[in-house]
């Protein structure tokens, strides 16, 4: 053992641990100077929407009709309003937000915010795929529950049917609080099918659960089939969004965004609807179950959840198509600032990786042969 070459390979790793120190005292200033720009856009945003909201007060305060000649320009700020409501929007994707009360129950205070519009669609397409799989173990259990009538597994693939509503409503939450828009019916839709799944896991075997139990697996053989179709038109959404911040002439890429949806929707809707309908039967057909004497309290318990999913769901679903119409405009603007944004990270990432690679060739071979042999261990170096 030579303990002077230990003592230099020390200073030379003393060496390093201060370029160490001094890149994370780098790294902290940087992270103080973000703190302190969030601040500063959180307080614009406030201004911005401030005077927007002035203004829109000041155009529908006056009074009596307007003049021809003023026509074209209170058009023009009411274009522009909308337009900069979705760029601050956009802004906003950028910022981290608070959790809901829900995720701080379940989570704790933790933030989990996504603070790039790319990792959130990619976040997104990740939830879609979850849901994917759980439906296809979904459709196989319930498809084993058709042919054979084994109480274990009937209890596991309801336990699967809770755990996986109740994981939904919590990543839907993580989705809601990184701006997505998604009614606030779905998310009480998961809420109320973990309660469903819930109650469905304690109705005691007996002659009316046996009566039931073959609809009920029929109903999720179905459902698992249009979440399917619903998987590839989210999917498609989601494909097209991506595409957003990668071609140079957005409009075609908005204009292939609508015509895909509305294809999608005129495919999907009537699936849906004969799914609405399959929840309205069960509902019925539980409600005379329940008008026996000695139906167990869950037989009518179902009965209004089902009614309940499947009003809820008709009214939904109804509501969306009228109001996709009603505001195109909003989402154009909205794709707009999306896919610039997207646009200008990927940008920023790509000159950023370019940067790293010019800084790294600038090393001439003797030095970066020099730097690659002080950052081995002493085992690696040996090696080479
Ligand atoms: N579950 C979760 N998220 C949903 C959703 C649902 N059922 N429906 C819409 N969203 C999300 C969208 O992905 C979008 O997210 P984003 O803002 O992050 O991009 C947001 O909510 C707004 O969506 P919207 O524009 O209102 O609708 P859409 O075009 O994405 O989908 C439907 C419209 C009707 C196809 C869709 O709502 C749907 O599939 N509904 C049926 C659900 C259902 O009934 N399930 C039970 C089957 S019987």
């Amino acid at each position: 053992m030579n303990i002077d070459s230990l003592k230099n390979e020390w200073e030379e790793l003393n060496k390093e641990y201060a370029e160490l120190e001094s890149c994370n005292r780098r790294y902290i200033e940087l992270l103080e100077q973000l703190h302190s720009h969030q601040q500063i856009c959180f307080n614009e945003i406030k201004h911005q929407r401030y005077r927007m909201n002035q203004i829109t007060a000041s155009l529908r305060q006056s009074k009596g009709p307007i003049p021809a000649e003023d026509r074209e320009k209170v058009d023009e700020l009411q274009k522009m309003t909308l337009k900069r409501k979705a760029q601050l929007h956009e802004i906003e994707q950028s910022l981290p937000a608070k959790s809901g009360r829900y995720l701080q129950i379940i989570l704790g205070d933790v933030n989990v915010s996504i603070l790039n519009r790319n990792d959130k669609v990619r976040y997104k397409d990740d939830y879609e795929k979850f849901k994917l799989i759980l439906n296809v173990i979904g459709l196989i259990m319930a498809f084993f529950n058709l042919i054979f009538n084994y109480r274990a597994l009937e209890l596991a693939f309801i336990f699967l049917l809770v755990w996986y509503y109740c994981t939904l409503t919590i990543r839907e939450s993580i989705l809601k609080v990184n701006g997505s828009r998604i009614k606030g019916w779905w998310r009480a839709h998961h809420f109320i099918s973990t309660v469903a799944a819930g109650v469905l896991l304690v109705w005691p075997q007996g002659e009316h659960w046996q009566i039931f139990r073959m609809q009920f697996m029929y109903f999720n053989v179905y459902i698992s089939i249009v979440q399917y179709l619903q998987f590839g038109y989210q999917k498609g959404l989601l494909y097209r969004l991506k595409a957003l911040g990668e071609r140079h002439n957005m409009d075609i890429t908005i204009e292939g965004f609508h015509s895909w949806m509305w294809r999608g929707l005129s495919f999907l809707l009537p699936f849906l609807f004969i799914g609405y309908g399959f929840q309205a039967y069960n509902a019925w057909t539980l409600y005379k179950l329940a008008n026996s004497p000695e139906a167990p309290w869950h037989v009518s318990v179902m009965a209004g959840l089902f009614l309940l999913l499947f009003v809820g769901n008709m009214a939904t679903t109804l509501w969306v198509v009228p109001e996709k119409i009603r505001e195109r405009a909003k989402e154009r603007y909205r794709l707009q600032s999306m896919g610039k944004s997207m646009k200008l990270r990927q940008e920023m990432k790509n000159s950023a990786s370019d940067l790293d690679l010019s800084s790294g060739s600038k090393l001439s071979p003797t030095t970066s042969t020099a730097t690659a042999t002080q950052t081995q261990t002493p085992a690696e170096k040996k090696e080479i």
